[in-house]
């Protein structure tokens, strides 16, 4: 069974969108493993984010993502981590398939609802970022 991190974005909290993002999962049969709402800081997001740091969009991204709260979780299944990216939609939204959460949720490319792990090695690496293994169930 695998694991993936999960987080539901600032636009998406302050849109009242979690239980809907938290329905589609469901949906697919997902389990969550582990939840909790949490402000991200400086330090957090630089470990997250450390494949994009120097990029032109790293500040703005980490501008929004420490700025209000978000939703981490560890989803558990069947070819978890490339299951939630399809649910999640392409990076922007604009160009996501409809009934994907960033199609129906996000905002704009920065702000974008979700985020999904996109490898068993950096599903591992993000998970020990907010969680402790006595946090997560299954
Ligand atoms: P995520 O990590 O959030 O699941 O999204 P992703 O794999 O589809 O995208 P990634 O390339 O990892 O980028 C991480 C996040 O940075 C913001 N971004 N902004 N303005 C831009 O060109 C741009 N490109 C990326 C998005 O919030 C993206 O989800
Ligand atoms: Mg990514």
């Amino acid at each position: 069974m695998e694991r993936t991190l999960v987080l539901i974005k600032p636009d998406a909290i302050a849109n009242n969108h979690i239980g809907d993002i938290i329905k589609h999962y469901e949906g697919k049969g997902f389990k969550i493993a582990a939840m909790k709402l949490m402000k991200m800081t400086k330090e957090i997001a630089a470990k997250h984010y450390a494949e994009h740091i120097g990029k032109p969009f790293y500040n703005d991204l980490v501008e929004f993502m420490t700025a209000d709260p978000l939703v981490a979780m560890v989803l558990t299944g069947e070819n978890v981590i490339a299951r939630v990216r399809e649910v999640n939609g392409a990076t922007n939204p604009e160009k996501a398939a409809e009934g994907t959460i960033r199609k129906l949720y996000a905002d704009s490319v920065t702000k974008n609802a979700v985020h999904a792990s996109d490898s068993p090695e950096n599903a591992k690496r993000e998970i020990s970022i907010f969680f402790s293994e006595i946090e997560i169930v299954g």
